[in-house]
């Protein structure tokens, strides 16, 4: 079965896109998906380089019986070879990916993770949590979790068509 490489990113690599990774490769682990998935997670900036996730990230992770792990790595140009999917958190995550894309095939591979939100609407973007409370972390999971479905149901039907 051929292997679909995806990479979650957001600013920092500490709150939401290794989130997103942790969800799905809870979901990949623990559902017979019919699906092979490689998922990694990114930040388009280098504040966080090596650092684990946030704390209020894990606490959220562990309440729902999800492992997080990892350290923050940054998106570079060589990551565009990588990946066939490349899944932005927000607008301006999205945009800094676009402005570094070296090809328009490599710029066709990004996404909004929303755009497989069921829920999203007009709403685009997971909100950066950083800022705010614990709560923001409860709000992340719950729009990524139904994001990470849409986008599993999205991998597994072009799978068909492929
Ligand atoms: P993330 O959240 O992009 O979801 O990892 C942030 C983490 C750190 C910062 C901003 C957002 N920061 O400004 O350091």
């Amino acid at each position: 079965m051929a292997v679909t490489r995806v990479c979650f990113v957001c600013l920092g690599n500490i709150c939401r896109s290794p989130t997103a990774e942790a969800i799905m490769e809870h979901r990949l682990q623990f559902e017979d998906l019919g699906v092979e998935v490689q998922v990694e997670s990114a930040g388009t900036g280098d504040w966080h380089v090596g650092h684990p996730p946030d704390a209020r990230a894990r606490d959220e992770a562990t309440r729902r019986g999800i492992a997080m792990g990892g350290v923050a790595q940054q998106f570079t140009v060589a990551d565009f070879d990588r990946f066939d999917l490349i899944l932005a958190m927000d607008s301006a995550n999205l945009e800094a990916l676009r402005r570094i894309a070296p090809t328009p095939e490599a710029a066709a591979t990004i996404h909004l993770l929303r755009e497989f939100d069921p829920l999203a609407g007009d709403d685009v973007d997971v909100p950066d949590p950083y800022f705010g409370g614990s709560r923001g972390f409860v709000e992340v999971f719950d729009m990524v979790d139904r994001s990470v479905t849409g986008l599993l149901d999205h991998i597994a039907a072009a799978r068909a068509d492929g």
